[in-house]
């Protein structure tokens, strides 16, 4: 699903943030990026999700090589990608439902489709019920909890999560790795971008490490 070789990317003439990158994730795989702080974990999801170019290198995304994709054409690859950022970025104005809703909409699809598939990803994450609240009334774990139901909304093939359980406590981090799981289960491709290493030590599940912009380990399926 998500292909990189020799992948190396800078955000200006400044020293490379991603160098030589090459990684393969499959299909329904669940893996976590590791790394300190600016080792290169948000950059590189945001090369996976499109907002950043290579400068050099391949990277292929359900098996196309995103360089020969035109430029009108990229957005629809855009949309197969789930994205879960570190803040939220929840519409705190607007309800649960309006919220989940806003990706769809943006798709053209009929309201009641838009309706059912709002329900069934919230009752997906558990929040069927908080469908009309806003989100400053909702706790920490549950504005997460919506943020992953917006990334699913349309279900995508893969699923991106920043830093999910950055602003959480262990006993919700147990949560949301659940829940990540689940979506996982169900044949997405969960990619977790993550320093919260005693959360990687609780699974067994497979760890890209990042130091410095280079993987040193797992950047290959075993
Ligand atoms: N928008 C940006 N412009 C310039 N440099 C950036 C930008 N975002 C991140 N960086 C730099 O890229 C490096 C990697 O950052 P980042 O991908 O955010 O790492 P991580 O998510 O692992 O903490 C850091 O040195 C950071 O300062
Ligand atoms: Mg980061």
């Amino acid at each position: 699903m998500i292909q990189m070789y020799h992948v190396h990317m800078s955000y200006s003439s400044d020293a490379p943030v991603l160098v030589d990158i090459t990684m393969r994730i499959g299909k329904a795989e669940f893996a976590f990026v590791t790394g300190p702080s600016g080792a290169g974990k948000t950059s590189l999801l945001r090369l996976i999700m499109l907002s950043e170019a290579c400068e050099s290198g391949q990277l292929l995304l359900f098996g196309q090589n995103v360089a020969r994709i035109k430029a009108r054409h990229i957005y629809k690859v855009r949309r197969r990608i789930g994205m879960v950022f570190q803040d939220f970025k929840l519409l705190p104005l607007s309800t649960v439902g309006e919220n989940v809703a806003v990706a769809l909409e943006v798709m053209g699809r009929s309201r009641r489709e838009v309706r059912k598939r709002v329900r069934s990803v919230l009752r997906l994450v558990g929040l069927e019920h908080k469908i009309n609240s806003t989100p400053p009334r909702l706790s920490g774990g549950e504005q997460q909890r919506v943020a992953i139901a917006r990334a699913m909304v349309s279900d995508p093939p893969i699923l991106l999560a920043d830093e999910p359980t950055g602003n959480l406590d262990a006993e919700l981090s147990i949560e949301i790795d659940g829940l990540l799981s689940d979506i996982a289960a169900r044949g997405t491709t969960v990619l977790v971008a993550t320093h919260d290493m005693a959360w990687v030590d609780r699974t067994q599940r497979r760890v890209i490490r990042l130091e410095r912009g280079r993987v040193v380990a797992g950047g290959l399926p075993e």
